[in-house]
């Protein structure tokens, strides 16, 4: 048996009592002093010392010898005054011991309850009996931010899928069952439950070689490896891999497949005992634990309140219905153009520039439905205030009326903070910031005053959302600055919340700002680019060489300029104070990725405080949710008829209903563009759907290799974007002709399943299903495919399996289900694929060239491939069908005018092919004019006598039919649906 331990360091009911001020204030300012003469050579603006953003050395407890096991020396609880119910149970736990006080103080009384809140929902919650004592309150966190899940009036445990059993021996645990398998989802037999106000540690087993995944954010394999630890940190940190990232998702999925015997008796199988022979069955359930502080999962080889919510499923798909519909929302609806290409950069340097990479698009005839503006925009960083210079508000009002003419889109970045002008220069008022200050909206210091940290124009304030004003004053800024630039929708960034220095260290500096951040940026002295993607090498010898020799010299000249910074040698450790929490440093130190690992490096110090008197410490992982949701609130404000489009970077459990994620600061390396599948799929179980990465990488400079495999692979993605690093070499589709080529190859096929992407889409909004699959998902009882993320599907129909390696002219793939008679289409050939099940086979993958395959039994709604989403959105109809092993396909579509929330006006289609018949059925109101002109049915294995529309004979002349490929083409059609493709329900025979 393995074992998963959680330690959540940082119970989420927590004292917010003012501390003392904060020695990272104190701290902040004292690095600041010593460094304020440093001013950097080549700007002549103040820089920020770097030092500023080094926090104390410590050492994260799952790293550190001499940490202390909480489960050898804590003495657990005893479960009393147990009043059971016929929809759960609730219990007093009473510690059963000395306290430990390991980590923090430990709580005597607690009381456990079970809630069975439907057949497939358990909710299990352990929260201090003492909500407010003498000298703390707790904080809980708000239901309005983070919901609770719902519960149905007729769920009981009696007719629950699972059940959930307690001993007090040796001491409290718990385990919770699946009735169907008789076997433990959750299990903390032989471990102590250990609560404290900074610490909360529970233990439990999971089976050898579990199917784990979720736990967000992390760059990693889609299934989660044996022997990791999780940690949970909203952080400003470039993709490291395995470490944690800018969003929280603390909610996971376990797979588990079963042999069944004749009796209907269950038998967990191992992965590696799975054998293509035998049949076996799955059971999948999902686990969200409601917490936002930091906290670790540490998965062994051998496995808060705490507010526990299990869903029982046993589809991936119950799972995350049930997770979505119940708990966290469904994710926001999407304007059919943000299906369309967007391009972005960072160095886009004014209007001027903007325009000719517009042009380049038209003239080589690449889609482009977006343009995106970095922070080069803003006049001096600054949100809602452009740059007069290079943006001129003027020339952006030519500039955008010519792109929405044209059919295209414009949406630009607004980072998190908020500049704070500098008191001694008039000349330096920022609106912004006076009407925040006015309604006083901003995070505080413990002493009152405004926190002040640091992020790209200097020393900045952050909203704070727990003040009630804060939305509104976003919301207005947003409509005040809309008004002088139309923009399409909003990306937001730095909202994990990052601060690039630590405490409040603008305070008594304000006279320095506007400042430089306290590092390069790319492309300044000693931080010039010359990394290449893997392959560079062999394909652009003479300049791979040179750029190596560079990047030697610049590390040289690095190491020459003088010692590297460091922070104090020795690590700080903190003993836990009776009753104290010591939120800047609590005793319990997760594995934070950020240099030295101090909570408070690079972002807003856990001291800070919010209008209600909570600390930032309890609310961290929830700063880039508010600002998503504000952010929502604000586009409404700004059209309440239009679904805001917004991208953001930290996320937490429920952000899909307001945002889209991409995956932030990837390398142009070729691992990254292989973590884009895994990221983009765990995702899907977040609940985020609208997800893609920046396609040829950001850091470090792309190259043509990469750019082709990553632009072919992308165009797969419901999120579909280019974006790279300032300075970097360009990367846009039209630099290599090869790329262009790659680019529109791959872009034809996605503008023309835009209606089914679009589907999808509407699907995921409506029922809580996913755009991007595993193939484990869509094929649940095949054991073989729990790990599988190489290769992906597009809603249950489209398979891509991509080139993810340098140098290859071949991908290695699997046909899932064969065995079952599953039927795989070459998606250009559109002849059966002839695989073997089980085995992986071997694909041509030329570069140029993406391996897209369509499973039988789909029908898919296309329209034209087009320059943009509305142009195609006016081009006849076509169907694909595929049919499967027995002649049958199923397909939907859903229309709407792909931009308004009031829905009243849609159109449904569904599709379905029985013997040689294609029968169409709409439902609604929505009035589609274009005309259907194709119908492509592959694997017919007979040439048709006739065909019939609606009983009428389709000339001769309209119908082919390719014996070889065994594909029936039928065109011509637009002659019998003027009136529009599906004004009315129709047949086709052949
Ligand atoms: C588990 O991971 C740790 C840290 O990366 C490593 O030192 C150790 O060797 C790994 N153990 C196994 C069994 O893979
Ligand atoms: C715009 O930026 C480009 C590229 O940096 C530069 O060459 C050009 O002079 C700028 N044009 C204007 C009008 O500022």
């Amino acid at each position: 048996m393995g074992i998963v331990k959680n330690l959540f360091a940082g119970a989420w009911l927590l004292p917010a009592a003012y501390g003392a001020f904060s020695t990272s204030v104190a701290k902040g300012l004292a690095s600041h002093a010593d460094a304020s003469s440093t001013t950097s050579g080549s700007y002549s603006q103040f820089t920020i010392p770097s030092s500023a953003d080094f926090g104390a050395k410590l050492i994260p407890n799952v790293v550190d010898p001499e940490a202390v096991d909480a489960q050898s020396v804590c003495p657990g609880y005893k479960a009393s005054n147990v009043k059971e119910s016929a929809r759960g149970l609730t219990a007093t736990l009473t510690l059963a011991g000395e306290p430990c006080n390991v980590y923090g103080t430990d709580v005597d009384s607690l009381d456990f309850s079970i809630e069975y809140l439907a057949n497939d929902r358990l909710n299990v919650q352990i929260v201090p009996t003492y909500l407010d004592s003498s000298n703390s309150s707790w904080f809980v966190l708000d239901e309005h931010v983070v919901p609770r899940p719902t519960s149905n009036h007729h769920a009981s445990k009696k007719n629950s899928d699972l059940e959930i059993t307690w001993s007090n021996h040796p001491s409290f645990h718990f385990k919770v069952t699946r009735k169907a398998t008789r076997d433990a989802i959750f299990d903390t037999t032989g471990s102590v439950l250990v609560f404290e106000n900074q610490f909360v540690e529970f233990v439990t087993s999971l089976p050898k070689d579990y199917n784990l995944y979720g736990i967000g954010e992390h760059i990693q394999q889609l299934r989660l490896l044996n022997n990791l630890t999780l940690t949970l940190y909203a952080s400003d940190i470039g993709d490291p891999i395995n470490d944690n990232l800018y969003g929280s998702q603390p909610f996971y999925l376990d797979t588990r497949y079963y042999e069944v015997n004749h009796k209907g008796h269950h038998t967990l199988i191992a992965n590696d005992k799975a054998d293509q022979s035998k049949n076996y069955v799955s059971f999948s359930h999902g686990v969200f634990s409601r917490n936002a502080h930091g906290q670790e999962i540490v998965l062994n080889p051998e496995g808060l309140n705490i507010d526990l919510t299990f869903y029982s499923g046993p589809s991936q798909v119950d799972v995350t219905k049930n997770y979505q519909l119940s708990t966290i929302g469904l994710p926001a609806l999407q304007q059919y153009f943000t299906l369309g290409y967007h391009q972005c950069r960072w160095g886009y340097n004014n209007w001027t520039e903007l325009a000719e990479v517009v042009a380049n698009f038209e003239k080589f005839e690449i889609p482009l439905e977006t343009i995106w503006n970095d922070i080069d925009y803003m006049h001096g960083y600054r949100d809602f205030d452009n740059d007069q210079h290079r943006y001129p508000y003027s020339e952006g009002e030519e500039f955008l009326e010519k792109l929405h003419s044209s059919g295209r889109h414009y949406v630009p970045i607004i980072d998190a903070a908020i500049y704070i002008p500098n008191p001694e220069n008039a000349s330096d008022a920022y609106d912004t910031y006076s009407r925040g200050h006015k309604d006083d909206v901003f995070l505080k210091n413990p002493d009152g005053s405004e926190y002040i940290g640091a992020v790209w124009p200097g020393y900045t304030v952050f909203p704070d959302w727990h003040n009630p004003k804060a939305g509104d004053f976003w919301a207005n800024e947003i409509v005040t600055w809309h008004k002088k630039v139309a923009i399409d929708g909003i990306w937001i960034d730095m909202n994990e919340v990052s601060s690039f220095c630590v405490g409040s260290c603008g305070s008594g500096n304000l006279s320095m700002n506007p400042a430089h951040p306290p590092f390069s940026l790319p492309g300044e002295p000693g931080n010039v680019l010359y990394d290449y993607p893997e392959g560079f090498e062999i394909t652009n010898k003479t300049e791979a060489a040179s750029a190596s020799a560079a990047a030697s010299s610049q590390a040289a000249a690095a190491a020459t300029g003088g010692a590297p910074p460091s922070s104090s040698t020795s690590y700080l450790r903190t003993t836990p104070t009776a009753g104290v929490r010591n939120v800047n440093y609590p005793p319990y130190v997760i594995n934070n990725d950020q240099d030295v690992h101090d909570l408070s490096a690079h972002a807003v110090s856990p001291n800070a405080t919010h209008s209600d008197g909570v600390q930032e410490y309890d609310v961290h992982n929830l700063f880039g949710h508010q600002i998503l949701n504000a952010t929502y609130q604000g586009l409404l404000k700004v059209d309440k008829k239009k679904r805001p489009f917004i991208i953001g970077r930290s996320t937490f459990a429920g952000s899909g209903k307001w945002a889209g994620h991409w995956g932030g600061d990837n390398a142009s390396r070729w691992a990254f563009m292989f973590f884009s599948i895994p990221q983009a799929l765990s995702f899907s179980l977040f609940g985020i759907p609208m997800f893609g990465v920046d396609t040829c990488g950001f850091n470090g400079n792309s190259d043509e290799e990469l750019c082709n495999r990553w632009m072919q692979l992308s165009a797969f993605f419901p999120f579909y974007r280019n974006h790279n690093t300032l300075s970097a070499t360009p990367q846009e589709p039209y630099v290599w002709e090869s790329v262009t080529a790659a680019t529109k190859s791959a872009m034809k096929i996605r503008y023309a399943i835009l209606p089914y992407f679009y589907t999808l889409f509407h699907e995921a909004h409506t029922t809580g299903s996913t755009v991007m699959r595993a193939l484990a998902w869509e094929f649940p009882t095949d054991p073989s495919l729990a790990a599988v993320d190489t290769q992906f599907l597009v809603g249950p129909s489209i398979m891509v399996v991509p080139v993810l390696a340098p140098q290859a002219t071949s991908v290695k793939g699997v046909f899932p289900s064969l065995k079952h008679g599953e039927v795989w289409y070459d998606w250009y050939t559109q002849t059966a694929v002839d695989a073997k099940p089980g085995v992986n086979t071997t694909i041509p993958a030329p570069l140029g060239h993406i391996p897209v395959f369509v499973r039988g039994g789909s029908v898919l709604p296309m329209q034209e491939p087009a320059l943009t989403t509305k142009e195609a959105r006016g081009t006849p109809w076509s169907l694909l069908v595929a049919l499967g092993g027995n002649g049958a396909a199923l397909g939907q579509l859903h229309l709407d005018d792909g931009e308004s929330n009031a829905l009243d006006e849609s159109l449904d289609v569904s599709f379905k092919v029985k013997g040689s018949s294609l029968r169409a059925s709409a439902k609604g109101h929505w009035e589609e004019s274009n005309p259907l002109a194709t119908v492509t049915v592959l694997g017919v294995s007979e040439k048709p006598h006739s065909v019939r529309f609606n009983g009428r004979h389709v000339p001769a002349s309209g119908v082919h039919y390719n014996a070889t490929s065994q594909v029936l083409s039928v065109g011509d059609l637009h002659k019998l649906t003027k009136e529009g493709a599906f004004s009315e329900n129709w047949t086709l025979n052949w």
